[in-house]
């Protein structure tokens, strides 16, 4: 074979496979399809342009948290699984007239008024105009997969695409540790276009919180967590020159289980100085003796206190239980000097 003769059978085979695709680019064109229930595009339907160009195009998000999974302190992130619903108005679609009856039933009631949404098959993404949904502050967006992506697409009978995902999110939420173990963090989830400022594109929060009938997390977490609505002010993110950007999302309000902090680590030390003031009634001749108890007691603090360095997340000064047990060291300190020096 010529050099020539590859080059030809080469550019038939690109030719060829740039056919195949532009069949597929038109599986869902409105000539193409001669099935009158199924939703179409018309011929000059362009994925690239917004759906209504003149106009402000909503787009509203609903979060179905089914459980939040781990909070890690050490890279400061937070991983969750929800559905995550996007939907928005495309006028340019076409719609049967018929389309959505079988779904309402004969004779459904109230068919005629309230939208009824019907599930297309996936493929459709790839031709439609999807909104550029951008995640602020995220680490790791991951949609699940099974026999294929775990993703469902409905169309409205008033010309709203519903897009859903199972997805498992990490998002990064910078903590405070300066109060722990007594610590409550604000973590805000937000998500908007990535360049479509609000006078082309509006986000809505439609739904955020546990999918029902959950209402907590079923993994125990070193924390209750509550999911609140964004403040307003957390709605805009104002990028100078380039707009006001329209934001939806949730709040995480992360409230940390004190008790085992508390009952661990708090109790016992103060119940260690408490001890240490038996040394007291120790007589005054019996130096050895108040310095045993007084010394075995500083040893067992100093022991407490190298696991609090272990459990104690990074902060850029002391935590609340570092201060506290820096106090009741230094007691014991003043203690064992005293003790010396009472004669
Ligand atoms: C669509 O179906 C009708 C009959 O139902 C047929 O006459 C027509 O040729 C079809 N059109 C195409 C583009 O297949
Ligand atoms: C979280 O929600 C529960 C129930 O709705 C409420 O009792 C609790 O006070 C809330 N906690 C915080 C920190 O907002
Ligand atoms: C953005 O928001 C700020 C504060 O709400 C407002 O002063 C400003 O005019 C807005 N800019 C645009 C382009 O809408
Ligand atoms: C530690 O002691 C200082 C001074 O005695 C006090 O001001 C501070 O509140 C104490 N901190 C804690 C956490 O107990």
């Amino acid at each position: 074979m010529t050099l020539g003769s590859a080059l030809g059978v080469i550019s038939v085979l690109i030719f060829g496979m740039g056919l195949v695709e532009g069949v597929k680019a038109k599986n869902f064109q409105c000539d193409a399809v001669n099935q009158t229930s199924l939703p179409c595009l018309p011929v000059d339907y362009s994925k690239f342009e917004l759906p209504m160009p003149t106009d402000i195009n909503k787009i509203s998000i609903s979060a179905y948290i089914d459980e939040v999974m781990h909070v890690k302190e050490d890279d400061y992130s937070i991983t969750f699984s929800c559905y995550l619903n996007v939907k928005w108005s495309d006028p340019r679609i076409h719609l049967d007239r018929d389309f959505g009856k079988e779904q309402a039933g004969v004779g459904g009631k109230g068919s005629e008024r309230q939208t009824i949404l019907v599930p297309v098959t996936l493929e459709m993404v790839d031709e439609l105009w999807l909104p550029n949904v951008f995640i602020y502050n995220m680490k790791e967006f991951k949609v699940t997969n099974v026999l294929n992506k775990q993703a469902g697409l409905w169309i409205g009978t008033d010309k709203s695409i519903l897009y859903s995902q199972a997805v498992h999110i990490t998002f990064m939420c910078p903590m405070n540790f300066a109060r722990f173990p007594l610590d409550t963090q604000v973590c805000k989830f937000q998500l908007g276009s990535y360049s479509y400022s609000d006078l082309k594109m509006m986000f809505e929060t439609e739904m955020a919180g546990y999918s029902p009938p959950k209402h907590t997390n079923s993994i125990p977490l070193d924390f209750e967590i509550n999911i609140s609505k964004l403040s307003l002010a957390d709605q805009t993110y104002i990028a100078g020159s380039l707009g006001n950007f329209s934001l939806a999302g949730f709040e995480l309000v992360l409230d940390r289980h004190m008790a085992s902090y508390l009952l661990g680590y708090y109790l016992p030390t103060g119940l260690f100085v408490m001890a240490s003031w038996i040394g007291f009634l120790i007589p005054v001749e019996a130096i050895p003796g108040r310095m045993a108890l007084l010394i075995t007691l500083f040893l067992v603090l100093m022991n407490i206190f190298n696991t609090i360095t272990t459990i104690t997340p990074k902060t850029d000064g002391l935590t609340a239980i570092q201060a506290h047990f820096n106090n009741k060291s230094l007691d014991l300190v003043c203690e064992i000097f005293m003790g010396s020096h009472m004669n």
